[in-house]
């Protein structure tokens, strides 16, 4: 028999100041539905959107969404970090559908604060290990040959929270350390191509232009193989929080690479074992030894729908929805189970399934009032089934902070709330 694990040592309903949770359950939450002889004041009486003018086409040069769409936000968890410049807020995932993150609501992860920079200075510099060192304005890689590519970018430390038992209650928190947009932007290996690489080339450095400086060294072979280098997410100029005007994408490898701000490219015949490779994200195993240059994000899947912060309200028809993404190429399969394990049947994958990209599934089902265990389980087009948190805890210990693509466990109780446990 399983059982939801005990809270950690951390208070949950501290953390979320109860607001998220405050109104689940199913009390007075039915479906208004027609009844004869029982007329309907929505219906009947002339409401003030009916009634008068709204808005003109120019009161809006930049839309926004709608004012009952508050809750649609970014949040941090103000105890995780030190200084807001050197923090990151989460994505609100279940807050969404289909499988475009909108810009506004992309996580971000600054190690500086967002660098506010005029794109006619930027410059974007290529030197080291190359025949012909070369310096880009933003105008002369406008007017190189381009691509549209749409790809999760994924922080190695999204759920890093959660290796030791269950922490944070709501998959924007567990889980929001992920975005999905298209992006628009020049192969790296075209750029490499002008200054032209010497033979004995091996490693790129990465370096961002913001108060950081941050940087992280590049296998070349990724770097000739699909690396972008963009200026615009979603049809427009990138945001300020995710890189304006440039930033590197390294499709289905670790967010940290990722490279925001981009202002230089050395080219050289090793790593630099930047802070970023030898302190940070690093995985430390059980034995002292450490992982490094652990670059795939392997297959994972979480669902979004019910979850702690968006509950069940009502018995009956329900759908459950969630997101799978991996690093080593497509999602083949999502399996859902309800009944924690005992029973597993196929998601219902609903929309494109793109290359190292997030992918939406669904399980329409009836719910009868009952508690509910749900899990989900991706399988990707290499065939690697999503571990268990038990799995990857045998091999990689516990003193991990990233790469942590367990899966996780939502307990839906009979009011409908829904919380973050561990069965085993
Ligand atoms: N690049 C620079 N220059 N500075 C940074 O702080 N953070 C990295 C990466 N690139 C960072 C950066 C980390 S750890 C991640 S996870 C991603 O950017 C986050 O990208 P996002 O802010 O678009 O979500
Ligand atoms: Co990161």
């Amino acid at each position: 028999m399983t059982s939801p694990a005990k809270p950690g040592p951390l208070s949950r309903r501290h953390f979320l100041g109860g607001a998220v949770v405050a109104g689940a359950g199913l009390a007075g939450t039915s479906i208004a539905r027609a009844e004869p002889g029982k007329p309907d004041p929505l219906i009947t009486e002339v409401q003030d959107w009916s009634r008068y003018l709204g808005e003109g086409v120019d009161k809006r040069p930049y839309g926004t969404p709608s004012r009952f769409e508050k809750n649609v936000i970014r949040r941090d968890v103000s105890w995780l970090t030190a200084s807001p410049e050197s923090s990151v807020n989460f994505t609100p995932l279940h807050e969404l559908d289909g499988i475009i993150t909108p810009s506004g609501l992309c996580f971000e992860r600054h190690h500086g604060g967002i660098a506010d920079i005029d794109p006619a200075n930027h410059r974007l510099m290529i030197h080291g290990l190359v025949d012909k060192p070369l310096v880009f304005t933003m105008e002369d890689i406008r007017r190189m040959p381009r691509q549209n590519r749409i790809h999760f970018l994924e922080c190695a430390a999204n759920s890093g929270m959660e290796w030791r038992g269950a922490q944070l209650n709501g998959c924007q928190f567990t889980h929001g350390m992920v975005h999905n947009v298209m992006y628009t932007g020049v192969p790296l290996k075209l750029l490499l191509a002008e200054a032209g690489v010497k033979a004995n080339a091996k490693w790129l450095l990465l370096e961002g232009a913001d108060s950081s400086g941050m940087n992280r060294s590049l296998p070349i072979e990724k770097a000739l193989d699909d690396v972008l280098i963009a200026f615009a997410m979603n049809g427009e100029a990138l945001r300020p929080e995710q890189g304006y005007p440039l930033r590197a994408v390294i499709p289905g490898w670790e967010g940290n690479l990722w490279v925001k701000w981009l202002r230089r490219i050395e080219v050289g015949d090793q790593p630099w074992q930047a802070r970023e490779e030898t302190s940070k994200y690093t995985d430390l195993l059980a034995d002292g030894r450490s992982r490094r240059f652990t670059f795939f994000m392997d297959a994972k899947s979480v669902v979004t729908n019910p979850s702690p912060q968006a509950p069940l309200k009502q018995k009956g028809r329900n759908v459950l929805s969630g997101l799978a993404w991996s690093g080593r190429g497509t999602i083949k399969r999502v399996d859902v189970t309800l009944d924690g394990g005992r029973n597993w049947q196929h998601a219902r994958i609903d929309g494109p399934v793109f290359d190292k990209s997030l992918t939406r599934f669904y399980v329409d089902f009836d719910w009868a009032g009952q508690d509910l265990l749900i899990q989900s389980r991706a399988i990707d087009s290499t065939g690697y089934l999503q571990p268990t948190k038990e799995e990857l805890r045998k091999i990689r210990g516990t003193n991990s902070i990233y790469h942590n693509n367990g899966i996780q466990t939502w307990h839906v109780k009979a009011n409908g709330e829904t919380e973050n446990v561990e069965i085993g």
